[in-house]
């Protein structure tokens, strides 16, 4: 599950000469969280901005930092890092270690090391925006691209030497989640996953609307999971405040009309189509032009039924695996087979709402599967990441099963 997905894994974390580096030491912590066993190597330059101290006490291993160290075993302790890594990270990685590495360089105890490594490499690079654009650093990246090394685009902002532009060094964060990505199976590799999040608004003048609860985290965390496992994900998204997962291609939405052209013209195109939105079931028939003034005590607001989006999606459906879920307060089972019929799903996910631990902006959900052969699977409450999993492990495994 995600939150051991780094556990046993040996990471090696290479240091290189930037004004960054501190943000490295973060990178590190992250990754120990994730239950990584760290080791560092550092360039002689970065010994300058930071202390190989630092990353020794934290790590809880030596930090190899020169080939001709004078530790028992430091000859060969390059070959057999290399060896045992299963993943390693070059951030900050700067103009200087991307030319040498592209180019086979092998001249001090990181682009020696660099040499003898077989695992998956992360590559984040990290200097001045000018630099960074360099035709040269650019060639150099290209070629580590094409070697099959994993680049973190750069965050773009104001840099430690006052240029505005590309060139930051990423959210460490951002940096974790992408070695979590790099080491993760890629059984969704050519599937295409459209996912819906969040709820829709309707809105009832330009200051009111109706809404629901969803915070788009429960669509998220399926959106995230099926782009580590390797999907081309499209999330269309109503109005949340969840960070956007990486690598995904997210379409806003804020009302249930515009959330179902946005569904429709992308699902003839789509592998497997997840619709986790609380959609607006029906919106003001009028919309004011202006803030309504309270005059009377009473205010009467006439409602229209919106389209149902998954409906019309499996009228429509040839070849995709269509999922719902289904959020209700009592009769989950009667309600979410209904549901499953109706819609003419291959599957929908029913979760009771209202529970502390499951539902409407919680963490964690509880949910039961409910299958169109009529199996359904009641899954124990878990980390809204984990029912993604074990999700998309079940619809992977019914479409192989087609
Ligand atoms: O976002 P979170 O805070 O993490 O909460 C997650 C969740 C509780 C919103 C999620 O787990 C969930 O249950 N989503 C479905 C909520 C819902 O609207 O259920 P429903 O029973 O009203 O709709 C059934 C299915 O039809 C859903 O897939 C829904 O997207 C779809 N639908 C509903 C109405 C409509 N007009 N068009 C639709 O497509």
């Amino acid at each position: 599950m995600l939150d051991n997905n780094l556990k046993d894994k040996t990471i090696v974390l290479c240091v290189c000469a930037g004004i960054a580096a501190y943000k490295s030491v973060e990178v590190l912590r992250l990754l120990q969280k994730q239950g990584a066993r760290v080791r560092v190597i550092m360039t002689q330059g970065v010994k300058e901005f930071i202390g190989s101290l630092t990353f020794q006490v934290l790590s809880g291993n030596p930090v190899f930092t020169t080939l001709f160290d004078k530790g028992e075993d430091s000859s060969i302790r390059h070959i057999e890092w290399a060896e045992e890594a299963d993943l390693v990270v070059i951030a900050p990685a700067t103009a200087n270690i991307i030319g040498k590495i592209a180019n086979g360089i092998a001249d001090d105890a990181l682009s020696t090391f660099m040499l003898a490594v077989k695992c998956p490499v992360v590559v984040c690079p990290s200097m001045n925006t000018y630099m960074y654009e360099n035709r040269a650093v650019q060639r150099n990246i290209d070629i580590l691209e094409g070697d099959g090394f994993t680049i973190v685009e750069p965050g773009t902002g104001e840099l430690a030497c006052g240029v505005t532009g590309a060139g930051r060094f990423p959210e460490p964060r951002f940096v974790v989640d992408r070695i979590i990505n790099c080491l993760s199976p890629k059984d969704l590799l050519g599937k295409k996953v459209l996912i819906t999040a969040g709820p829709t608004r309707e809105a009832i003048d330009p200051v009111r609307y109706i809404s629901n609860h969803s915070s788009g985290k429960m669509g998220y965390a399926i959106a995230k999971i099926a782009e580590f496992r390797g999907a081309d994900v499209t999330l269309i998204s109503g109005p949340v405040h969840v960070e956007s997962p990486l690598n995904v291609t997210i379409i806003p939405v804020l009302s249930a009309l515009e959330m179902r052209d946005a569904f429709l013209s992308g699902l003839d195109d789509t592998d497997i189509a997840i619709k986790v939105a609380a959609v607006a079931d029906y919106r003001a028939k009028q919309t004011a032009d202006h803030k309504i003034k309270k005059n009377d005590d009473q205010m009467i607001i006439e409602l229209e039924k919106n389209p149902d989006i998954l409906k019309e999606a499996g009228m429509k459906k040839k070849h995709q695996f269509l999922v719902g879920f289904a959020a209700e307060t009592r009769d989950l089972v009667e309600n979410a087979r209904k549901k499953l019929d109706a819609k003419n799903l291959d599957m929908i996910v029913g979760n009771l709402v209202g529970d502390p631990s499951s539902g409407f902006g919680t963490e964690s959900n509880t949910v039961t599967l409910f299958y169109r052969d009529g199996k359904k699977e009641s899954l124990e409450s878990m980390d809204k990441e984990q029912v993604a999993h074990v999700l998309l492990d079940r619809i992977m495994a019914r479409i192989r099963e087609r």
